[in-house]
């Protein structure tokens, strides 16, 4: 097996891991992390397994779409039907991930009262379940992990995270928060030091990717030296800094931002054509244009805007005019 979670702790520590987040983490997105600061690693948007085995499918496959240039690219999965992470693992493999992760992480309602998610934190059964069909589904060939939290209503790390370490994974990822408190309080490291101990007691080979509230490079090494995870992952830091994973932090210049913008509303275009809106794109507009002089002006001025040409002429009259 081509196993990337070792690959990357053997070469890399911390290793970086962009987190998955829905809307956000799309093939587009991807590609201009890929190009102009790469993490080790990433995810896609979660997809799901049993939609994917349902005339639903097409849909579903929107977000499983994969760009060579991205690099390594992890497909993350859910779902409730153990058969349906059989067939999704099987085909995943041969769409060319790097590996499969099982969310078992995603604190909403409507995924929780299906049972799927975070509800498998306290349906130890069906955890299993899913996570064996998905070791079957890819024959040996790529690895196979579970990013989850560390209990569903009260911190319950070492039973939970006992228990997957039990499952034969080849990696886990510790959002260092329960189900119940969302994102609402800071992350719990001092539960990712113990999923660590209790890694190298249970399932030594099992690499732990530790997450929460890391919004810099120099807080991954701190973490990562408070705890001994193996990697980090990043999320919502990506939303202050493009260039969270660049080892030389370096400033940018607004052209230089707008150019990386343009770059991004003409490859999500390209990609989506009319099947997906542009509003959406819109939540990345603070990503480029902050905290320059008159960003907020700018961005007003964007979001005012009904498409993706109206936007890429706004943006080509600024960088003309400076
Ligand atoms: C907009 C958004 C979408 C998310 N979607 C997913 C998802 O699809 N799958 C998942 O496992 N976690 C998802 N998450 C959770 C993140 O992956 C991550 O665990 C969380 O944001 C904490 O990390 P951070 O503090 O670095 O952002 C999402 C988070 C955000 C903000």
């Amino acid at each position: 097996m081509n196993n990337i979670w070792q690959n990357l702790k053997e070469s890399k520590q911390p290793f970086c891991v962009l987190a998955p987040m829905d809307d956000v983490t799309d093939t587009v997105f991807r590609q201009i992390v890929a190009k102009h600061a790469p993490a080790d690693l990433m995810m896609t948007e979660f997809a799901n397994a049993d939609g994917y085995c349902s005339p639903g499918k097409e849909a579903i496959k929107t977000r499983l779409r994969l760009s060579p240039s991205e690099g390594p690219v992890i497909a993350q999965i859910w779902g409730i039907n153990p058969d349906n992470y059989y067939i999704m693992a099987r085909d995943l493999v041969d769409m060319g991930f790097a590996g499969i992760d099982i969310n078992m992480g995603c604190p909403v309602k409507d995924m929780i009262k299906k049972g799927a998610c975070s509800a498998m934190i306290q349906n130890h059964a069906l955890a299993a379940e899913a996570i064996a069909a998905t070791i079957k589904g890819v024959k040996g060939q790529i690895p196979v992990s579970v990013k989850t939290r560390i209990g569903f209503n009260t911190i319950d790390t070492e039973n939970w995270i006992g228990f997957l370490l039990q499952q034969k994974l080849d990696a886990i990822t510790v959002h260092s928060r329960t189900k119940k408190e969302m994102s609402k309080v800071p992350a719990h490291w001092d539960e990712v030091a113990k999923a660590v101990t209790l890694r190298d007691k249970i399932a030594p080979k099992t690499v732990i990717i530790g997450n929460g509230d890391v919004l810099t490079r120099q807080e991954a090494m701190a973490r990562t030296k408070q705890t001994g995870v193996d990697g980090i992952m990043m999320g919502r830091g990506i939303f202050y800094n493009l260039f969270i994973f660049d080892e030389n932090q370096k400033e940018h210049s607004l052209a230089e931002m707008l150019g990386i913008l343009m770059e991004h509303i003409m490859l999500y275009q390209k990609t989506w054509g009319d099947s997906k809106t542009f509003e959406p794109l819109k939540k990345f507009f603070k990503l480029y244009i902050n905290g320059f002089d008159g960003s907020a002006s700018i961005r007003a001025l964007l979001m005012d805007t009904k498409s993706a040409q109206e936007a890429l002429e706004i943006i080509g009259i600024i960088l003309k005019t400076g």
